[in-house]
């Protein structure tokens, strides 16, 4: 039987608040995990089609530093999460960096209309019966022709193997009690299923758990990247791939 959402939010809202109280603004200012993060926004925009009349909701958005790489591509980004401490580190950082078209509120949706949404590391949080409500929830806040762009660990990884064999405890230590891997194709037909035409493509097959492992290698992280980008063209290896992408625009 799965956990009552009530329950998953109370546990996700403390393990982030806690995640955020220090380790993250560290662990995310660190060289590689910046040069994941720029890889990371320069695909969103390739992918979403955001541009500068854009208006993009981030959900799930933590401390907002992949929103306010993308703040400066587009016309407003609005980035929602749970957790008081990534809200409020979001908004200083924001201010710190002079960024105004970037704004931070607490909570899990937003009114208004949207040109596209995102949500990275995100789906794979959400319990079963609220990633099935999520493509309608959708509908209703993306404009027609709207993107969603979305980034989550597969199931199928090799990475999650291995890593369950050699480092156990350091994944458990870095995942909430109840997040999950996700089945690219299975979130897929959710949003297809609500008019969404959606496809799903492997992001990165080693470099993200690297620059996760050793946050210090910018230059380790950057063979990784090409490295990827060649070992994704080989099916049988991409299948294998660490984080999947659900690329999705809403039926006009
Ligand atoms: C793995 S983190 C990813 C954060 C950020 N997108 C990033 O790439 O670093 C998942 C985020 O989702 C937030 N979260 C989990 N469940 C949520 C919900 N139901 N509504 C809003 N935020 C939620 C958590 O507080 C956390 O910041």
């Amino acid at each position: 039987m799965s956990a009552a959402p009530d329950d998953v939010l109370a546990r996700e809202l403390a393990y982030h608040e806690r995640l955020y109280s220090g380790f993250a603004q560290a662990h995310f200012a660190r060289p590689a995990v910046r040069a994941l993060r720029a890889h990371m926004a320069q695909r969103i925009l390739e992918a979403s089609g955001a541009g500068p009349d854009s208006r993009v909701l981030s959900l799930g958005c933590g401390i907002g530093d992949t929103e306010l790489l993308l703040a400066p591509h587009v016309r407003e980004i609005v980035g929602v999460d749970l957790s008081p401490a990534a809200i409020r580190q979001a908004r200083a950082d924001a201010s710190r960096l002079g960024i105004h078209n970037a704004c931070f509120e607490e909570g899990s949706s937003c009114a208004g209309s949207f040109d596209a949404v995102i949500a990275i590391f995100f789906l794979h949080h959400l319990p079963d019966s609220e990633l099935a409500a999520l493509p309608a929830r959708l509908a209703q806040t993306l404009s027609p022709g709207g993107a969603f762009y979305s980034l989550d660990p597969s199931r199928a990884r090799l990475s999650g193997i291995v890593g369950r064999k050699l480092i156990p405890g350091l994944m458990k230590k870095y995942q909430t009690p109840d997040e999950r891997e996700l089945d690219g194709e299975t979130a897929a037909a959710l949003f297809s299923r609500t008019g969404f035409d959606v496809r799903v493509e492997m992001y990165d097959f080693g470099s993200s758990p690297l620059a996760g492992l050793f946050p210090g290698w910018r230059f380790g992280y950057r063979v990784a990247r090409r490295l990827d980008d060649a070992i994704l063209r080989l099916p049988a290896l991409r299948k294998r791939g660490s984080n999947f992408e659900l690329r999705g625009v809403l039926a006009r």
